[in-house]
């Protein structure tokens, strides 16, 4: 089975739709029940065997890089006051020793732009791409469903699901040839195709794994949707030489990138949660019974 031990987190965007939360803090470090939004993807990547970290970020992101570092006088204060449950809450951020590199991309020219900054960074095996807005629960990550399929079948893998023709805008969307158990194998790609062009329902949810030979189409890319350099661009370009398939993984996917999605991620990390379940679970049906006694 080929080793994915990279890779690339796209975390430049400036996260407008979070504001003011985010006039301050990376949209990336707002917290889902109390964790920040990159350590879902982080952990994700880690049940997948991801080994080396790369972050393509921006200016204004510094909280985002403390976030990994290690915090030693926070250490030391917690350790001399026996707090050990504080301390091993720490444990998901710290990284081993080379493990984060941490790139800026000066302009925001879009995902493929974003992705091609790690070009230098990746060498000649395939890596990983994970867009921390799309969070996945699932006990062992779709990333790790994602690199077993990836070591059968090669090629670019993406992750999708089906979402409703009116929807399709929001993504990238499969042209499917054909589709055996969870892969289905492209014929194509668009990004954000109007719902009545779509070529089907089937929409890239941010998890990719790729060959390296992307930036070579990366290089060449011109602008796509919206004016950006479009990653699903540059991944139709491949569709014959070097095979592209859609991976329907398991697990339920959230929107963070929206603040409805945010908000359901929220509601449903907390009552996953044995600490709080009960107690949330609770709350929200007295206050669903208030709100309909009062209608
Ligand atoms: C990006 C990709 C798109 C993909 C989506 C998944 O779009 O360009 O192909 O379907 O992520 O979340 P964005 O949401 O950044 O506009």
């Amino acid at each position: 089975m080929t080793h994915i031990r990279k890779a690339v987190f796209p975390v430049a965007g400036m996260g407008t739709r979070f504001l003011p939360a985010t006039k301050s803090i990376p949209k990336e470090m707002l917290p889902l029940v109390d964790r920040p939004l990159i350590q879902y993807a982080v952990d994700e990547a880690r049940k997948a065997g991801i080994e080396e970290f790369i972050f393509v970020s921006a200016a204004g992101k510094g909280a985002l890089e403390d976030y990994f570092d290690t915090a030693a006088a926070l250490e030391m204060q917690l350790k001399a006051k026996g707090k050990t449950a504080a301390l091993d809450a720490l444990a998901p951020s710290r990284m081993p020793e080379g493990a984060l590199t941490i790139l800026r991309q000066a302009r925001p020219l879009g995902l493929g732009h974003a992705v091609r900054q790690a070009k230098n960074l990746i060498g000649d095996a395939p890596f990983a791409v994970l867009l921390p807005d799309d969070v996945i629960m699932h006990p062992t990550g779709a990333l790790a469903q994602m690199v077993q399929a990836h070591s059968e079948v090669g090629g670019h893998m993406l992750a999708t699901m089906e979402v409703p023709q009116a929807s399709v805008s929001s993504y990238g969307v499969l042209d499917v040839r054909e589709t055996h158990g969870r892969i289905s194998w492209a014929r194509g790609l668009v990004e954000k195709p109007r719902p009545e062009a779509a070529p089907s329902t089937q929409a890239v949810v941010g998890r990719y794994i790729l060959q390296p030979s992307i930036f070579a189409r990366l290089d060449a890319l011109g602008p796509g949707a919206g004016g950006e350099l479009q990653l699903t661009d540059a991944i139709n370009q491949d569709v014959e030489t070097v095979g592209v398939t859609g991976f329907n993984f398991d697990g339920e996917r959230f929107d963070c990138g929206s603040v409805q999605g945010f908000v359901q991620a929220t509601a449903a990390f907390a009552m996953a949660r044995g600490d709080l379940s009960e107690t949330f679970v609770n709350f929200l049906q007295a206050r669903q019974n208030q709100q309909q006694q009062a209608a």
